[in-house]
Parts: structure tokens; sequence; C-alpha cells
């Protein structure tokens, strides 16, 4: 029996402190983190941990009052303190409901990892300073990372706290579609008890750590595992290749499928798992994982494209010639003819780098073995890919495998790829003992996908009045080791790569080449940023070589409802790219005065450019199948169940599908209960990616909903034009005045449980792609255009963006608040892309050295809602989530052009690299660099 004697000789301490006004104390080491004692020993989840450095804030609660971060932060250290954690605010401060109103009002939670830390910043801000302006604002939350929101809605939420606002939550009946409604899962976003793949921990769970490769690519050998099991008390068994009882080879698309869960004798990247330790979860913790008997033989890694397709490089997979694992291919007209036609004839090289999706919440989830089933609960963009990987992994049907998807604290691609599953689904399927995994943060950053980095070469052509007569577009990415999305990327890009202007020349070439990296895979665009980086620079060139602004250039050549695309596909409606350019042009023309003027009048070492970039983004699957079903239940109590298994990664498809769906029904949103994307009890809504949830799920829910409605009346013999109003237990019909009552209770239970079931499939209607890329790819496009104001220090090399304009034609704003944030939060990741991120495998794995935009980056955003609707979408609506982030680096690029008169031909655009650019044109005298100080 533990006595204090003993515990202490342990390095136990009680330690006694107040929670939440609540006295409590506990027996912990006095170094346990405070994070850990919170979460783990009192149950406070809504604390998060997104890195255990004090990088990233979400951790963040009030110590005595202040801020600080729980994970720096010693649990000897708080004895006799008083802690308020997000749990606690409300409890705290009077203030609080209003910042938790304001915060829904404002849509400034999304994903809401990092909400719990932003609200408690707020509120010791609040606290001290009720009337916080912007910039305290930002001081304030400055310690404090934010991967979705782009941080202008929090700011916002915050300074408006004391002005009592209140968001839209009960539209009436057929008016939801356009309304700014809060979203439908924010209050526990706000209260902290929302529930994150890390955040349930079933009695009696063991977790798993991962023995990962050290090398960019080695063989390996085991040593003696029995003795390290024997040696370690608590460690319960070792994983590894041989213990997979099925095909040990998953990945998001089967045809390409070629990652093992544990490498075979050779590890292809750095961070590879060879092997997994299982165990109780204090003994995994005290493990130092050096001490694993594993010997490497460290191999010469092909770690760049150009190592990768030199003669003579080995092969990372045997049957994929020259490392090439797929090409991509567009070709219309004659761009080679037409360029030698050309009145004029520009030609670039760009490159990118790898970008880090750095959401806030790590990969986590556990497993639990069900008798011959598997369940997993984790974070996830796919639950139905999940279960079907899973299955083969473990050798059975996809019906013995559930994956309860939790609350995603961001995802933006990389989390539709396995993760913890695998490891944590053998272990419980060995053990029949729940088996819990959280990556830290720099296993989620050396393990998981990046976005592509991409080396792409253009020629482009036009007539002397400035028609686009050509492009001529190749590119190689960088897939890493195994294919993830590469394939995707690789047929995306081509299709992509003119931009949305009528382009009647045309050739695109693709290959996604592998190397001995981490796997890029899918990050917002697939692909389509990285293009318009080198596309929308080059036509700014050739704008300026014809001589016409460049903004009217764009509006020029924009594509419009009758003129083909690069496929051949002519859509017919719904093309709004020319509105977005011409919904800019007055402020462009402001815009580009106010900079000439500052210009004229600037002493220093300061410069101002405005750019522009357009966009044009397909939403859904390239020619390829990806339906969506949904499934609608009328209950007895007069309720509806809407399952929807689109799984809401803090983009809103839980509430913008609840409000297409009520629209169409004619019920009132606050009518409908939302079930959860569960395998188990909701069909498959495909993945969240690709811009489709909106558009597909929407219009499948769409479809359920007008059957419901259609049901309900023909049970009561009403005509299609009666009027439905849903009451506790009952549903009235009005027909010419007239009305009817069903009364729900009487009335039978269908197999799904639900007096009425109505289910609805919606697949977009596309076509094959010929040898030449030719045919219908989407049936549906997002259009866009981003204007950036921009200012150069040219001494230091540094660039502030001032101001970003955006336009989108979203068909239809099914909630302007939730597309506002998109937008707002693609910005950032634009801002990112194009100034501060990269990502160097081996390098700086932590958001200590990864540097993503802070409070403090992110300039005013301002959105502009362009509806050109399709009329395939559900009311007219077509995506938001991965156009939003693809015009904003060019757009900067091409200010920072526009600014110094300097192209910089890699992102991101550091001040090392800006600095270089100006030396190397020799500009730096012209601009009046030097001048200051
Ligand atoms: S978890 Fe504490 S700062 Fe990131
Ligand atoms: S809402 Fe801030 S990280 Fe997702």
């Amino acid at each position: 029996m533990a006595t204090t004697e003993n515990l202490a000789a342990a390095g136990m301490e009680l330690i006694s402190f107040s929670v939440n006004g609540r006295a409590v104390e506990v027996m912990a080491p006095g170094a346990r983190r405070l994070s850990c004692v919170l979460r783990d020993d009192l149950g406070l989840t809504g604390t998060k941990v997104g890195c255990n450095a004090g990088d990233c804030g979400a951790c963040t609660i009030l110590l005595n009052g202040d801020p600080v971060c729980a994970c720096l932060t010693a649990a000897g250290q708080v004895a006799g303190c008083e802690i308020t954690t997000v749990e606690g605010l409300a409890g705290r401060s009077p203030l609080y409901g209003r910042l938790q109103q304001s915060f829904l009002a404002h849509g400034a939670a999304q994903c809401g990892a990092c909400t719990p830390g932003m609200l408690v910043s707020a509120t010791a801000l609040l606290e001290k300073n009720p009337f916080p302006n912007e910039s305290e604002v930002m001081d304030a939350i400055g310690g404090v990372l934010c991967r979705c929101t782009g941080y202008r809605k929090i700011i916002s939420a915050i300074v408006e706290a004391k002005a009592n606002v209140v968001g839209e939550s009960s539209p009436a009946a057929g008016s939801a579609v356009g309304a700014r409604l809060v979203r439908l899962d924010g209050q526990k976003k706000v209260e902290g008890t929302e529930i994150f793949g890390a955040d349930e921990t079933p009695a009696g769970t063991l977790g798993v750590r991962v023995i990962r490769c050290p090398h960019h690519r080695a063989r390996f050998q085991f040593g003696d595992l029995d003795a390290f099991v024997a040696d370690h008390p608590g460690v319960v068994m070792i994983l590894m290749a041989k213990d997979v009882p099925g095909i040990d080879c998953y990945g998001v698309i089967p045809r390409y499928a070629d990652q093992p869960v544990f490498a075979h004798d050779e590890a292809r990247f750095r961070g590879e798992g060879v092997a997994a330790v299982v165990g109780e979860t204090d003994a995994l913790e005290a493990l130092d994982l050096a001490e694993f008997p594993v010997r490497w033989d460290e191999l010469p890694p092909l770690k760049t494209i150009q190592e990768a397709l030199a003669a003579h490089a080995p092969q990372i997979h045997a049957h994929r010639e020259n490392n090439v694992l797929v090409r991509g291919r567009v070709v219309c007209g004659d761009a080679e003819r037409a360029l030698v036609e050309a009145d004029f004839v520009v030609e670039g090289e760009y490159e990118t780098g790898f970008v880090e999706h750095a959401y806030i919440e790590p990969e986590a989830g556990f497993a639990r073995r069900v008798g011959d089933s598997i369940e997993i609960q984790a974070c996830t963009q796919s639950p139905y890919m999940d279960r079907d990987d899973i299955a083969k992994i473990l050798g059975i049907a996809p019906e013995k495998v559930r994956i309860i998807p939790t609350a995603v604290g961001g995802g933006f691609g990389a989390k539709l790829d396995l993760s913890v599953q695998p490891f944590v689904a053998l272990a419980a399927w060995k053990l029949g003992r729940p088996v819990l995994m959280v990556y830290s943060r720099t296993e989620s950053m050396v393990a998981t996908t990046k976005r592509h980095p991409a080396r792409m070469r253009l020629r482009a052509g036009a007539t002397r009045e400035g028609k686009l007569t050509a492009l001529d577009f190749a590119a190689d990415f960088n897939t890493g080791a195994y294919s993830s999305w590469g394939p995707t990327v690789a047929g995306r890009v081509p299709v992509h790569a003119s931009g949305p202007y009528r382009v009647p020349n045309y050739r695109a070439l693709t290959r996604a080449v592998h190397t001995n990296i981490v796997p890029a895979g899918a990050f917002r665009g697939f692909g389509v940023p990285q293009a318009a980086i080198a596309q929308e620079q080059l036509y700014d060139e050739l704008a300026d070589r014809v001589g016409m602004d460049r903004l009217e250039f764009r509006i020029l050549n924009a594509l419009d409802d009758d003129s083909p695309t690069v496929t051949g596909q002519v859509l017919g409606e719904g093309v709004g790219i020319r509105a977005c350019f011409e919904a800019l042009r007055p402020k462009w023309q402001a815009a580009r005065a106010e900079a000439a003027s500052f210009n004229a009048s600037a002493a220093g070492a300061l410069r101002r450019g405005v750019g522009v970039a357009g966009m044009w983004y397909g939403c859904g699957n390239t020619s390829l199948p990806n339906p969506s079903t949904v499934r609608v239940g009328l209950k007895r109590d007069g309720r509806i169940a809407l399952h929807q298994g689109a799984v809401d990664i803090g983009q809103g498809s839980n509430t913008i599908v609840t409000q297409i769906c009520a629209d169409a029904l004619t019920a009132p949103v606050a009518q409908f209960d939302l079930v959860s994307g569960d395998t188990s009890i909701s069909p498959d809504c495909g993945k969240t990616s690709a811009s489709r949830q909106t558009f597909v799920t929407g219009k499948a829910a769409h479809m359920a909903g007008e059957k419901l409605r259609g049901e309900i009346l023909k049970l009561a013999g009403a005509c299609d034009c009666a009027a439905i109003a849903f009451d506790e237990g009952r549903v009235t019909i009005i027909e010419n005045g007239e009305r009817k009552t069903l009364a729900l209770a009487n009335l039978p239970l269908d197999a799904q449980g639900y007096v009425i079931t109505c289910e609805a499939t919606f697949d977009p209607p596309t076509s094959p792609l010929d040898e030449n890329g030719q045919g219908n790819p989407y049936a549906v496009f997002g259009f866009g255009a981003h204007m950036a104001e921009i200012e150069v220090d040219v001494e230091l090399g540094t660039v502030r963006v001032l101001k970003v304009t955006a336009a989108h034609d979203v068909g239809r704003a099914i909630n302007p608040t939730l597309i506002e944030g998109q937008i707002e939060g693609g910005v950032a990741q634009g801002l990112g892309m194009a100034l501060m991120e990269e990502f160097f495998p081996g390098k700086g794995e932590n958001l200590h050295d990864y540097l993503i935009p802070t409070a403090g980056d992110i300039p005013p955003v301002e959105s502009i809602l362009i509806e050109a609707p399709s009329s395939i979408g559900p009311f007219g609506a077509k995506g938001i989530g991965e156009q939003a982030v693809i015009p904003t680096a060019p757009a900067i690029l091409n200010a920072i052009h526009d600014a110094i008169g300097v192209r910089i031909h890699k992102v991101p655009v550091t001040p090392d690299r800006v600095r270089a650019a100006i030396l190397a044109q020799g500009v730096s005298a012209k601009l009046g660099g030097g001048a200051r100080g």
C-alpha cells in the first residue's frame, strides 16, 4: 500500500491548490506538467495540448489571474495558487457569457482547438481592460496560435464582447439559407466541452509509442526484444510488420496504396514507424526510446526531385520507374506553335517548399475491441476510408470496423490519411484492451503528410491586344516516400494551371516524384496553390509586356459561361470570375493610387505595392465518383434526425448541411438533431476535402429534405404546395387554409426507428478525361480573386501585408459568416505560405522553428461574396474551403514585385530571399535602400 513516505521516495508530493474555485489535492511529482494534472488527473480536458513546449498557447490557463501555459508550469509551482481553466471562466467572470456569445456570433471558433486558450487569454484581458482596442487584443492573444480563423473574427469578438452581440440562432422555417446562423456545434467549443481525439480515455487504457526511423533512409535490424520487454515493467507487447494480420499496405487511393503500417527491413523516410511498444501509459511515458533494441544502417537518401529523377538513382518502389509515381497531362490546341506566333512571350521558373499543416490538435484517438469487431474513436476527415483501410490491415470485413470521429482540431487535408489508427487498432485487436495514442507535436510533424514542394517551368503568350494565346506548363512535385494524395495533385494541377482564363492553346504536364522524405499529401488546394503562384506571377509579367493594367488583363481573359476551359468543358452557368475581378476594380484603382502616392513621397526604406491574383477550383474529385448519402428521419416527438457523415473539421458543415436540409424540408433548423459521422449510424458522406461537403453532401441533404417533405405530404394526402409545421409530437399540414394533423406517437416506426426515413445520394456529374485530359472533370467550379496591399522594407527585406481584399464566387452564400471565416483562414494560410512557412525534413520539427502566422501578422481582410449560382449545387452553392487559400500567395508576390520591381521565384519570400533578390537585381540603390539610419 502506498504510504506518504514511499510516495515521497517515488518523487510524488501532495499538492494543494484551487481549480475553478474548488480546492483540490493531487498526488503527483512536483515537476509534472500542470496541463497533465488538469487533463489526466482532474479530467479538465478543456485545456488543450498542442505542443507541450510553450509555442501554441492552446494550454493557456489563469494562474492567480494571469495567463500562463499549463504545459510549461510544473505542478509543484502551483501549490497554494488559484487556477482557472476554460471550464471555470463562467464562474469567475460575469463578462464571460458575453464573450462566449460574441465568439459564437462572430464565428470566432472554427475547429475550436485554440478556442479555450483564446477565451482564457481574452478573459484575462477583459478583466483588466473591459474596452480593449484591436492592438491590445492582438497583444493579449499573441501567444495563442490559431490555424483556422485567420484571427480576425477572434479579434472582433473580443473587441465587441461588451456590446452584448448575440448571433442568429433560430431563423424561421424556410429562411435558413443565407442566414448568418451561429454554428450549431459552437456552444461546446466555447464551453471547452468539445471532445477531441485526446480527450477521452476509457478505463484500463494502454498506450502506444512508435519507434520511428531517425534517418531519411535506413535498413534496420531488431535486437533482443524479449529482453527489452522483460527489462521494462509495464511494457506489454512489441508490434512490428510481422504482427499485421491482414494486408500490410494502405493508402488513400486504393489503386496506388503502398504504405505499410511498419516498414519491412528498410525505412523509406525519417519518421517512418518500424515497431510499436504497447504498455501501461505511465511506463511508456517514462520509457527512453533510445534504449529500444534496433540497429540502423543508414543508406544514402534521395531527398530532392532532382536526385530522384537522376539517371541510375535507386528506385524507392521497384515498380515505379524513375521514381515517378504518376504523371498528369492536359493538352488542347497547339501551345508550341501558338507561342511561336504570339506577339509577346514570357517565361519563368518557380519553386515552392514543403508546408506543414500545423493544425493545433495533433493526431489522437483510441481503439477498443468489441468481440470480433474493432471500434476506433479518433480525429479524422474520412471515417469510411479509415474503416476500409483498417479492415484490410486487420484482415476483417469493413462492417466489423466502427469509426467514431471525434471533433477535429484542424485537418486541412492531412487527417485524410491514417495516423494513429493502425497502431491503436492493431494493439487493441491483439490485446483485447483499449489502446490510446496521442502524437506529440514533433511526431505529428515528422510522420504526417505535407504540402507538395513544386518545381514549375512555364511559358505564356499573348497578342498585342492582351489576349492570352498559350500556356506551356510543366511541374514536378516531391511526393515523398509513399503515394498518399500524390496522384490527385498530379492530376488536378494540369486542369487548373491555366487559372480561370480562356487559354486556347495549352499544355500542362506534371509528375509526382518519389523521394526519401515524409509523404506529401493533401493540403488545402491539392497543388493548385503552388501552380497559381507560378501562373499568376507569369500573367503579371505578360500584362506588363503587353502594357496593360494587370487587373484589366485578367478581366479581358477571364472565363465566362460559354468559353471552353482547357479540358474543353463549357460550364454554361455559374462562372463568376469576371464578377470577382470587377468587384475588385474600384479598390484596385484606389489602392494603386495610394501606393504610388506613398512611394512618391517615401524617403526611407519602405515601399508599397498592390498585387492581384485569380483562381478557380473544381469542387469534388477529379473525374471520379465521390457520392454522399444523407439520411433524415422524422421522430415520434416531431424532431428530425439528420444523419450527415460529413466530418466538420471547423469549416462548418454541421451547420451548413443542416441549413440546406432545413430549407428543403421547410422546417426550422431548431427542429433538427444532428447525428454524427459514426460509421455505424450514418451513411457515407465521403471525405471532408476538395471543397465537396457544401456542394456534394449539401446537395444530398437537399434531396433528402425534399424527399421527407414529399413523404409527409403523401402521408397526409396533401399536395406539394401545402405548408408543413412541426410541433411536439405532431406535424401539421396546411393546405388551402385547411389543417391536417399527423399525430406521430400513433404511427409505427420503420427499421431505422423513425416514423419516416428518407435517404438521398448525390454524386456530381463528371466525365472521365481522355489521354489529352479532355472532358468534364468537375460539375462545378468555385472562383475567386484576391488583392493584396503590402509594404516592403528594402533594407531589411521584410514584407508586411497591410490588407487583403478577397472576392469569391460561392454560388450561393449559405452562411455568410462561416464563408467569411473560411476566406479569412485561407488568407492567413496563404500569407504564411508566401512569407514564412517552409518545412525542412529533419530540422525544426516543432512550432517554435516552424513559423505560422500569429494574430500580429494578419491584416484586415475584406470579403466580397459573389453569387453566380450553379443549378447543380444545393440552392446554387459551391465550395469555398480550398478556394480561399489559392490566390493569396500570388497576390502578395505580385504586390512585392509591384513595390520593388523584383520578382522572387522561390517561396516563402523570407527577408533573406527578398534582400538577395534586391541585391541580385541591383535595384537597392534605385529603391533608396541604405538611405535609412
Ligand atoms: S501545449 Fe502548451 S503552449 Fe502548446
Ligand atoms: S479555430 Fe483556432 S485552431 Fe481551429
